[in-house]
């Protein structure tokens, strides 16, 4: 196979990628979307593996070794993409950035051990012993390793900082985001201590340091210091961030895992792995931007670390002791019996109590019944991008039926009914008065319907920690009780 036909079939690969960011952007198309990437990626692989072959002048050996990872990791991805829970989805893609991280700082050291097994010097020749060589060339045994390349040298230190960062970060946020390990660094509760970002800023200008120090001379010890020092960085950055704002912070890191990838792909000469590294780096790094935004929160603070502390996150937090209406799920169905206009609005708790068979169920029963419905989505809703639409989606429920919060927003006000089932904060009014915690950060305004159900188990406040006065208006009325109970309970009571 030329190195042109690898070219192609690299360059059709990159346009898949480019096809599949483009589809995930909207549900009616994420399944081609996804159809592209998983073509993209079935093409790039295979180049490589043809490469390799080619690379190893026919030798199987390498192959060998690079179908079995193919095998192993295969497999173990299917596993365990098949048995996630969908409310447990943030963690498994914190692993899979963890081991990207991985993946590109063992390439990085591999390929400063031996440059010419990855193309980037020519290979070591013998020569007389003691005999020195220009351009800080080392002489080994009687071997004269040809030295890397400073451009190659500096990208093999960033690709493998950024992976070292990306991994212990990841593990990190794994950990807090699981919620199952008694590790303190793996609990929710941030871990801050005096001076921390001055110790980070100190151990940053350090790896740096050390990092030019390799670039300059080309020193190991130089060049594992540096990976010490990254790794305990990454653990560094995460630490200070509750678990709730996980979600942000793998987005973040999904966008450092892209980058060190294209980092390798640079001291590799490889163009796949520079065009998919800075796909993932930069989709992540807006990905993050947009959260950021929808939570109201600053995207530098999250980008160096520490970014947790505005809000009092927590769930099952403050509550506060003032009488509200109470309804039971058959008062609520007749409300919505009698209804023109509803508007659905699914939250954290909808994906916890897994309602949405049911919800799909009452919306089509509404619908029978010549009412018109909606699903209302925030941004942030739930816990990781796009969570609510999956879970509709999961349930089949129409697109046409599903809108973003830009465009419904301005419907609430001739809304009869909005029912809010087990969301929170996405629909807290407070976001709107100055001094607030969540000042600023743009909600659903389901306030402003006719009249508003809320279905949640107590008056627990939601992942921000506040108590939420939509909740004691006189026209809303609150159904306590399990998400998928209720509204099966709602189901069966309209007629
Ligand atoms: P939340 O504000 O967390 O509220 C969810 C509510 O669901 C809780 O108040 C809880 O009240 C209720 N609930 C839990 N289990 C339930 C069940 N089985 N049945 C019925 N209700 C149940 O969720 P939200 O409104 O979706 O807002 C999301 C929050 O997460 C935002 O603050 C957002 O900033 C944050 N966040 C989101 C993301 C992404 S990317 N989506 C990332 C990080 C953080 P009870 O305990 O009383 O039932």
């Amino acid at each position: 196979m030329s190195m042109n036909v690898v070219t192609l079939l690299y360059l059709v690969a990159s346009v898949c990628f480019i096809q599949a960011l483009k589809g995930l952007s909207h549900p009616t198309t994420s399944i081609r979307g996804n159809l592209f990437g998983m073509t993209g990626m079935l093409i790039a692989v295979l180049t490589t593996a043809a490469l390799i072959v080619q690379l190893a002048g026919g030798a199987v050996l390498g192959l060998g070794w690079v179908l079995l990872g193919l095998l192993v990791g295969g497999t173990a991805g299917t596993l365990m993409a098949q048995r996630v829970e969908m409310t447990r989805m943030p963690e498994l893609v914190a692993f899979m950035h963890s081991m990207i991280g991985l993946a590109a700082v063992f390439i990085a050291v591999a390929a400063v051990a031996e440059p010419w097994a990855f193309g980037i010097t020519a290979a070591p020749v013998a020569a007389v012993v003691g005999a020195r060589t220009p351009g800080g060339a080392v002489l080994l045994e009687g071997m004269v390793m040809p030295a890397i390349p400073y451009g190659n040298r500096l990208e093999l230190f960033l690709g493998a900082a950024i992976g070292a960062i990306t991994f212990s970060g990841s593990v990190i946020a794994f950990g807090k985001l699981s919620g199952k390990y008694k590790f303190r660094l793996f609990q929710g509760a941030p871990v801050q201590f005096a001076g921390q970002h001055w110790l980070n800023l100190a151990l940053g200008l350090l790896t740096v340091g050390l990092g030019l120090m390799f670039v300059a001379t080309e020193s190991w010890t130089a060049f594992f210091a540096m990976l010490a020092l990254a790794f305990a960085m990454g653990v560094l950055i995460i630490i200070p961030i509750g678990g709730a704002d996980m979600p942000v912070v793998v987005s973040m890191l999904n966008s450092y895992s892209g980058w060190a990838a294209a980092g390798i792909g640079f001291s590799l000469n490889n163009s796949m792995l520079i065009i998919a590294g800075s796909l993932v780096g930069s989709s992540g790094g807006i990905l993050s931007y947009i959260m950021c935004k929808a939570m109201n929160r600053s995207f530098f603070n999250v980008l160096l670390g520490g970014f947790g502390g505005a809000v009092a996150s927590g769930e099952g937090g403050a509550k506060e002791q003032r009488p509200v209406k109470s309804g039971s799920a058959d008062d609520a169905a007749f409300v919505l019996s009698n209804a023109e206009t509803v508007v659905i609005v699914p939250g954290y708790g909808l994906a916890v109590a897994r309602a949405q068979h049911a919800v799909k169920e009452l919306a089509q029963k509404l619908t029978d019944k010549g009412i018109t419905v909606k699903y209302a989505i925030h941004p942030v809703a739930g816990r990781m991008p796009g969570h609510m639409n999956v879970l509709l989606a999961e349930a089949e429920v129409p697109y046409d039926q599903v809108f973003e919060m830009d465009e419904i927003n301005s419907e609430f006000g001739q809304t009869d009914v909005a029912i809010i089932l087990g969301a929170n904060d996405v629909v807290n009014p407070a976001a709107q008065t100055k001094g607030s915690p969540i000042y600023g950060m743009p909600i659903l305004e389901a306030y402003k319907a006719k009249t508003v159900i809320v279905n949640k188990r107590s008056m627990a406040s939601g992942y921000a920690g506040l108590d939420n006065e939509l909740f004691y208006m006189d026209k809303t009325m609150m159904v306590f009780g399990d998400a998928k109970k209720v509204v099966e309970d709602m189901v069966k009571a309209i007629e």
